[in-house]
């Protein structure tokens, strides 16, 4: 059932081109717009939302993270991201204008139900995000949107993860789309990179050896940071967490504009940084600080690890390792820079000796508080 893998993650991990496609199958019409038929909540509705929520906890949580960009960019809508466990707890502010989106694999995850419980007292309207049909979360959320990972097996959530973030950016356009905040062109244009992620994340699978073999040479470290911006600063965040629970090592993410007020002191003679690198086109201010930002920890002994796409030579020579991703919209790249860190945290987890697919001390699905 490993289909040949040594272990589910490696398999799952392999999967994503196909779970991103399947996401995205028969949800853009022939003329290039969407038809979200299952979110049953109505255009006018929707064109009346002032304000939308995510909520999720764990990696789900940093696809929500993400999301906000595209939502914020797509629907000029103001949009907050919490962790389920913490929202459950506060008095947000909410009434029927609010949209709560919350995001599960599982469907089944104990704060994220009490979460979106806690939105619905409050009149507002929830829309699941989930890859496991007919769950509690969906059921009790007033409309859905799967996402068509297949079955998860690996504690590591890893091609949900991709899915969640294609079921994010359609959510974004859909609701751009709607209520016409964006010139359709932008939205045309957008939802067309969308449909031809999925060859993306497979042209970055197959380039992934030499980040095996980066990280068997570091299975002996206590400490990995990750650094990121924009975007990328959520997938800092979640290579931190892969590592964390599969290679049960110290692993830290931060936004790289942080640096200063305070991380950059943990940098030391050889720690590992790897760093998600922007674009160099569009947002290219974000670029430039990055690679100040390489050149510094640099200068302070840190072996930097870049993420960096394709052509970008400005990082080359601040860069001890260089991983290659494919030239992306900036929005979707998250979705080719997440793919060699979930590569790289298995790998070091197997040079470990940890078991890969049931890490100690975790559960695939927490239901319990
Ligand atoms: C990390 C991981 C967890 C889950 C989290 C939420 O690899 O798998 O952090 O993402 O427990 O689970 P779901 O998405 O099922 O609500």
């Amino acid at each position: 059932e490993k289909g040949g893998y040594d272990y589910f993650m490696l398999k799952e991990i392999a999967e994503q081109p196909k779970a991103v496609a399947d996401t995205l199958l028969g949800r853009i019409d022939p003329s290039g717009s969407l038809t979200l038929d299952e979110v049953r909540i109505s255009p006018p509705e929707l064109r009346e939302v002032d304000k939308v929520v995510i909520v999720a906890c764990g990696t789900a949580f940093h696809a929500g993270l993400i999301a906000k960009y595209a939502i914020e960019h797509f629907t000029r809508i103001p949009c907050e991201v919490e962790l389920a466990s913490e929202f459950r707890y506060r008095d947000p502010i909410l009434d029927g204008r609010s949209l709560v989106i919350a995001i599960s694999q599982s469907g089944e995850t104990m704060d994220t139900l009490m979460a979106l419980r806690h939105a619905r007292e409050q009149g507002s309207k929830v829309l699941a995000i989930c890859n496991t049909n007919g769950s509690t979360i969906p059921r009790e959320s007033d409309a859905v949107l799967y996402t068509h990972a297949g079955p998860e097996v690996a504690v590591a959530s890893t091609k949900a993860f991709l899915t969640q973030l294609v079921a994010c950016y359609l959510v974004a356009l859909y609701l751009g789309q709607v209520r016409g905040t964006k010139w359709g062109d932008e939205i045309q244009a957008a939802i067309k990179d969308l449909s031809r992620i999925s060859e993306d994340v497979e042209r970055v699978l197959e380039t992934m050896e030499p980040v095996r073999a980066l990280a068997r040479t570091l299975a002996t470290k206590n400490t990995v940071l990750f650094l990121g911006r924009h975007v990328g600063y959520p997938v800092a965040l979640e290579g931190a967490l892969k590592l964390k629970e599969l290679a049960y090592m110290h692993a830290e993410g931060f936004a790289a504009g942080e640096l200063k007020h305070g991380p950059i002191a943990l940098i030391e003679e050889d720690v590992p940084v790897v760093v998600v690198v922007p674009s160099p086109r569009g947002r290219s201010v974000l670029h430039d600080k990055i690679v100040s930002n390489i050149q510094e920890i640099r200068a302070r002994g840190a072996r930097t690890i870049a993420i960096a796409e394709e052509g970008d030579e400005a990082v080359v020579p601040y860069a001890d390792h260089l991983i290659r991703v494919p030239v992306t919209p900036t929005l979707l790249q998250p979705l080719v820079a997440t793919v060699p860190l979930q590569v790289f945290a298995c790998e070091l987890a197997t040079a470990r000796g940890n078991e890969v697919d049931q890490p100690r001390n975790l559960a695939k699905s927490v239901t319990v508080e």
